[in-house]
């Protein structure tokens, strides 16, 4: 009983305060979805690359600043502009999007096994559209490394109020030069030096990363098929840093610390792109650290049909609704891309608390 979405999408749940738009179902298919097929394997390996200064990063920023633009500049009711694909996040989170058969129950992608397939599928499209509008087929998403110290600071581009990937509804007080706190709770700001909230970072990513993630249950999300409530158990890594960084990124003074600290609103910030790179690759990261010698694989995933047989409805670069299933997004070098993250390490394995 996999969970599959049907084209069906009806008005999610908002938050009766929520900031418009209020409606966040995709434009409608002129024709039926199309199944997902591989990219061509000769096409060249995107390589995902930090947002964090050094290294080449201001032009590939750059570029990334065009690409927003560009997606903006698209027509609202273009399932690839700016405005459809934040609406994305809010349908698969609101559960405006309707399960295939069950049209009583809506599709939920997070605190479950469908957090890690999802996020991948929406960000592969994502990437693509922006390669297309850039006419750059090597173009690929920046991440967010918060994980590592030079990461651990809202990128300065994002808060130059010139750039495309300046949003307004985001927490000031948290602009560079200040140490994110990746275990933040709203109201409790923790206000220790630098060097203390780095350590305490390093020392949450280990626990997250392998103390509570042995299993891939503990760190994918427990299972949800076809008719179960949803919201069944997030992974361990999805609830901190990830949702954590959703809201210490969003404005504090926002009912939902919106436009990152919720949901329906998150996909609004073009900061969530590169967030959400950073936790794909801190999945791929997981797949390989069991043996501590970055050995690819030894993290055993799900095989359950349920899980591989799920799918997702979303609009390609060409504007076709593809039909994508989890087994789909599980090689990322199939679907041509990697994290070019050699430089940047994994600092946090040897941080044990
Ligand atoms: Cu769909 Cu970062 O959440």
């Amino acid at each position: 009983r996999p969970i599959v979405t049907n084209q069906l999408c009806a008005k999610g749940k908002l938050p009766p305060d929520a900031l418009p738009p209020l409606h966040c179902c995709p434009p409608a298919s002129t024709s039926e979805p199309v199944n997902f097929t591989f990219p061509d394997p000769t096409e060249p390996l995107r390589k995902r690359r930090p947002a964090h200064a050094g290294g080449g990063a201001e032009e590939h920023m750059a570029k990334y600043a065009r690409a927003v633009a560009l997606m903006k500049a698209l027509p609202s009711s273009d399932p690839r502009s700016f405005y459809q694909q934040a609406n994305v996040h809010c349908a698969y989170c609101t559960g405006a999007h309707r399960q295939a058969g069950r049209p009583d129950l809506g599709v939920q992608v997070h605190f479950s096994w469908l957090f890690y397939p999802f996020h991948r599928a929406y960000l592969y499209f994502f990437e693509r559209i922006a390669a297309k509008l850039l006419c750059d087929p090597g173009f690929a998403l920046p991440f967010w490394a918060w994980d590592v110290p030079e990461g651990m600071r809202i990128p300065e581009v994002f808060v130059d109020v010139a750039s495309p990937l300046h949003d307004p509804i985001r927490e000031k007080s948290h602009a560079p030069p200040k140490v994110a706190d990746l275990d933040f709770v709203r109201g409790a700001e923790k206000n220790l030096t630098d060097e203390q909230q780095t350590l305490l970072n390093l020392r949450l990513m280990y626990k997250q990363m392998v103390s509570n993630a042995a299993l891939p249950s503990l760190f994918l999300g427990q299972p949800y098929r076809a008719g179960d409530p949803e919201r069944p158990g997030a992974g361990s890594v999805e609830l901190a840093p990830h949702n954590t960084m959703h809201v210490w990124t969003g404005d504090q003074s926002r009912p939902h610390a919106e436009n990152m600290g919720v949901y329906y609103s998150a996909g609004r910030d073009p900061i969530f792109y590169p967030h959400h790179a950073n936790v794909d690759r801190l999945w791929e990261c997981w797949r390989g650290i069991i043996d501590g010698g970055g050995r690819r694989g030894r993290h055993a995933e799900f095989t359950d049909p349920d899980w591989l047989d799920s799918s997702f409805l979303l609009y390609d670069e060409e504007a076709r609704l593809v039909r994508v299933t989890v087994r789909d997004v599980l090689d990322a070098e199939k679907l041509r891309y990697a994290y070019d993250d050699a430089g940047v390490g994994l600092p946090w394995l040897g941080a044990r608390p």
